[in-house]
């Protein structure tokens, strides 16, 4: 039987947040199972495309792995690795920056949000990162790979270098990658307010609700959410115009999983005041359990080391083939 493979990843360059769980990791835990074989990764490569202290590296590293297993990722179901460990990767990404083309680059979105305005001083890694990420996917042949929201340009970039390279090279050989982006906040927004994303990458968002934080804090950043002075809306008048309500709602639906619409039919008419104190609790409910997990599992350092040891060495073992089988093709 043929097994479709799942991969996904995320950064090491700072705290695990509220987006990262609802726009990601909630449905890599639930595509793990019979139906996939599934492979998420640190991304520590990525993280290097700005600058990261050595050390902060190495522990967010961890405890970005205990978030994964903290969240339900289970090392016997999932490879779990970091991708610094395994070269076929980067060895992979060089292939495709000589297929990607420049202007294809030129377009991504993400690289313009994060060079900013000085742009000539953005590192190199930062403006190729989607070609590595291509890598990251197309080294196992995956066919899966659920992100959020902001990661869909860069998977139709991936989809473009297989292609290309499929054609250039007259073959048949990497797949088309589905991007899987589920359930009500894809993208989760700064709690400061409605206009950006929230993420790691942004140290000045203190409103961000990361999964480290205990009980109170969630509360505390949620009470603090910034609002509109009006009630919540009806189900008929809807979140048009309405960003900050909006992103509340969709956590709240996320997290009882739910759609919007639904939630709004329980709670439209209720004033803010009323509906924070639910969405908190309700946050608390679902999230302390797993700051709870993590922080018991960073007390278990060489445990953590051995899981993502093992898990490079299975990743290994699936990449190894196909970057080989890729050397083939190019002829070297
Ligand atoms: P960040 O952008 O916070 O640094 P990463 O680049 O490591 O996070 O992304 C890890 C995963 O989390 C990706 O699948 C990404 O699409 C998802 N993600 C990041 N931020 C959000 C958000 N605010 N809402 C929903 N999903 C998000
Ligand atoms: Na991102």
């Amino acid at each position: 039987k043929f097994t479709p493979r799942v991969f996904s990843g995320a950064q090491p360059s700072g705290n695990l947040h509220l987006g990262n769980y609802l726009g990601a990791l909630r449905n890599w835990v639930r595509m793990q199972g019979s139906d996939y074989q599934t492979i998420y990764c640190m991304v520590d490569l990525h993280a290097i495309t700005v600058w990261q202290d050595p050390k902060e590296l190495q522990h967010a590293t961890r405890e970005l792995c205990a978030g994964y297993i903290a969240s339900g990722l289970d090392p016997e179901k999932s490879i779990l690795f970091n991708q610094s460990q395994v070269p076929e990767h980067a060895q992979l990404a060089w292939i495709f920056n000589c297929v990607a083309r420049l202007g294809w680059m030129q377009r991504m979105t993400q690289f313009k949000d994060k060079a900013g305005k000085n742009a000539q001083n953005a590192s190199l890694g930062l403006f190729a990162y989607p070609a590595l990420m291509a890598a990251d996917i197309l080294v196992y042949h995956a066919t899966h790979v659920p992100v959020g929201d902001d990661q869909k340009q860069h998977l139709e970039l991936t989809r473009d270098i297989a292609t290309k390279f499929n054609h250039d090279y007259g073959v048949d050989f990497f797949p088309l990658t589905e991007p899987v982006i589920k359930g009500a906040a894809t993208r989760v927004m700064s709690l400061r307010d409605g206009s950006k994303k929230m993420s790691k990458s942004d140290p000045s968002d203190m409103t961000r609700i990361n999964m480290t934080d205990d009980a109170d804090t969630i509360a505390k950043k949620i009470r603090k959410a910034k609002t509109d002075p009006d009630a919540l809306p009806s189900e008929v008048d809807g979140l048009d115009n309405r960003p900050e309500a909006r992103n509340l709602v969709n956590i709240y639906a996320a997290l009882s999983d739910q759609t919007a619409d639904q939630v709004l039919a329980d709670v439209g008419g209720k004033q803010f005041g009323e509906f924070k104190p639910m969405l908190a609790d309700l946050a608390v409910a679902k999230l302390s359990p797993i700051s709870t997990e993590m922080a018991r599992l960073m007390g278990e350092e060489a445990e953590i080391d051995r899981i993502l040891a093992n898990g490079a060495e299975k990743a290994r073992a699936i990449a190894a083939p196909i970057l080989q089988q890729t050397y083939d093709i190019v002829g070297m």
